[in-house]
C-alpha cells in the first residue's frame, strides 16, 4: 500500500522516499552517515529560511547506502558545495527548475581548504586562542591525505571526518 502526501514523503511497506523538489539543490551520493556534516560545511543550521530535507541510509544501486540534502529555493554554487569532496567524494550536486534537474555536477576537491577542518595537532597555532583560520594543502587526492600549512601535520583520510 502507498500513502501518498504531496510534499512530504511517499510511504509503502518496505521503502520511504523524499519527494521530488520544485526549486533547488540536491545533493545526491553522500557517503552514508555523513549528510549532517554536509549541512554543517553548507552553513545549514537549524535556523534557515529555506526548507531542507535530509535523506539518510537511503539503498543506491550504485554506493550500497548513500545519504542526500535537498535545500529548496536555493541553488548552491559549486565553490560552496566543493568542500563536501573531504567527505563525500562521489557526492553529485543536481541544481533542479520546475522539476527538472537543469544541471549536474560532481564535486571537486579544492586545492586549498580554508577554515572548514581543525587540525589533528593539538599544538598547532591554528588550534590556539590566536586568531588563525585553519588551511590544508591537499597531498594526495585517492586516498585523501591533507597537510596543514602552519605546522606540517598530515591528516589521512580516516582522520579527517573526526576533525569538523
Ligand atoms: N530530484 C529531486 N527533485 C526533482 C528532480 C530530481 O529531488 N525535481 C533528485 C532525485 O531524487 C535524485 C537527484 O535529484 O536524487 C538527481 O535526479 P536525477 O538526475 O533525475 O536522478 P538519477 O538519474 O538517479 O541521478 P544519478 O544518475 O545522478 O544517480
Ligand atoms: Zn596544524
Amino acid at each position: 500500500m502507498t500513502n501518498r502526501i504531496h510534499g512530504v514523503v511517499n510511504l509503502s511497506e518496505t521503502t520511504l522516499r523524499v519527494s521530488k523538489i520544485k526549486d533547488g539543490t540536491v545533493i545526491d551520493h553522500i557517503t552514508a552517515g555523513h549528510a549532517l556534516d554536509v549541512l554543517k560545511i553548507l552553513g545549514i543550521t537549524g535556523r534557515v529560511n529555506s526548507v531542507v530535507t535530509v535523506g539518510m541510509n537511503v539503498p543506491s544501486k550504485t554506493l550500497g547506502l548513500k545519504d542526500m540534502v535537498k535545500i529548496e529555493g536555493r541553488e548552491l554554487k559549486s565553490e560552496e558545495v566543493d568542500k563536501i569532496a573531504l567527505l563525500a567524494p562521489h557526492a553529485s550536486i543536481n541544481i533542479i527548475r520546475n522539476y527538472k534537474v537543469v544541471d549536474k555536477q560532481l564535486v571537486r576537491l579544492p586545492e586549498v581548504i580554508h577554515d572548514t577542518i581543525k587540525c589533528a595537532n593539538p599544538a598547532c597555532i591554528s588550534n590556539s586562542n590566536e586568531p588563525v583560520q585553519s588551511t590544508f594543502y591537499v597531498d594526495n587526492e585517492e586516498p585523501l591525505r591533507l597537510r596543514c600549512h602552519y605546522c606540517g601535520y598530515i591528516m589521512e583520510k580516516q582522520d579527517i571526518p573526526k576533525q569538523f
